[in-house]
């Protein structure tokens, strides 16, 4: 669960990127975060991360406070959560495998979990046949499928994606859309910040907040539950 409560943001240069947010995320929501360019939408995936810290106001996500939490709890937290960006954030000389193998490897997996959990997870992307292939070697679809799987490889409550598909041929799209869907399907919770007004709109099934200046113009409740 992801509760926003009165929370402001400005930041040291005196930008106020975040005016009042109050918004709540229920376990297994689909929520579409849109807005013009420099609304606050970057700005309220970070202090989802925890990689900000709110000027005022509390973020409570998967029951940690932001308020309360420690430096050494922060690496718990994103855990609970993964996340995809816009520019993938691959490792180049890794293989696809290889970068999803470290995801898990960073939270101290055993050497046989990964082993069996890895391959898993690319299936569920769709990438079994391409586990031994380098970021180059993919394409713009594929390499945001591997860090979807990378994302999902140490099984998050909540998935965060800010402009997953920003970077990614228009036809690839539907893909990684599809697959978003199907995870949300099984239960993930999924945050997803996105400018594209085609996919907003064959997906309108699913809620859409706009920010607009830092606040929340409109939340139109999705229409699947
Ligand atoms: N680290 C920072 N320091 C100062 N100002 C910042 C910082 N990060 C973002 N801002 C400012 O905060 C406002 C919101 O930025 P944010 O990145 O959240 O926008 P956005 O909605 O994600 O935009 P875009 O669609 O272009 O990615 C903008 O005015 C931006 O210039
Ligand atoms: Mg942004």
């Amino acid at each position: 669960m992801i509760e926003f409560i009165d929370v402001y943001k400005i930041y040291e240069n005196g930008t106020k990127a975040l005016k009042g947010i109050n918004l709540k995320i229920d376990e297994g929501e689909f929520v579409f975060v849109r807005g013009a360019s420099g609304a606050g939408k970057s700005t309220l995936v970070k202090l989802l991360l925890h990689e900000e810290k709110p000027s005022a106001g509390e973020v409570i996500v998967n029951g940690y406070y932001v308020s309360k939490m420690t430096r050494q709890e922060v690496p718990y937290l994103r855990r609970t959560m993964g996340v995809v960006f816009q520019d993938f954030r691959l490792i180049p000389n890794m293989t696809a495998f290889e970068n999803v193998a470290f995801a898990m490897r960073a939270t101290g997996a055993r050497r046989r979990d990964i082993r069996r959990r890895v391959p898993y997870v690319l299936g569920l992307v769709g990438l079994a046949g391409k586990a031994r292939s380098h970021p180059s070697q993919l394409s713009g679809g594929e390499q945001q499928r591997v860090s979807l799987a990378r994302a999902l490889v140490n099984n998050p409550s909540i998935i965060v994606a800010d402009e997953p598909t920003g970077n990614i041929d228009p036809n690839l799209t539907f893909e990684v859309m599809e697959m978003l869907d199907e995870i949300n399907r099984r239960g993930t919770t999924i945050v997803m910040v996105t400018h594209d007004t085609t996919i907003v709109e064959r997906y309108a099934y699913h809620r859409i907040v706009t920010i607009d200046g830092g606040e929340i113009a409109e939340d139109l409740p999705g229409s699947n539950v």
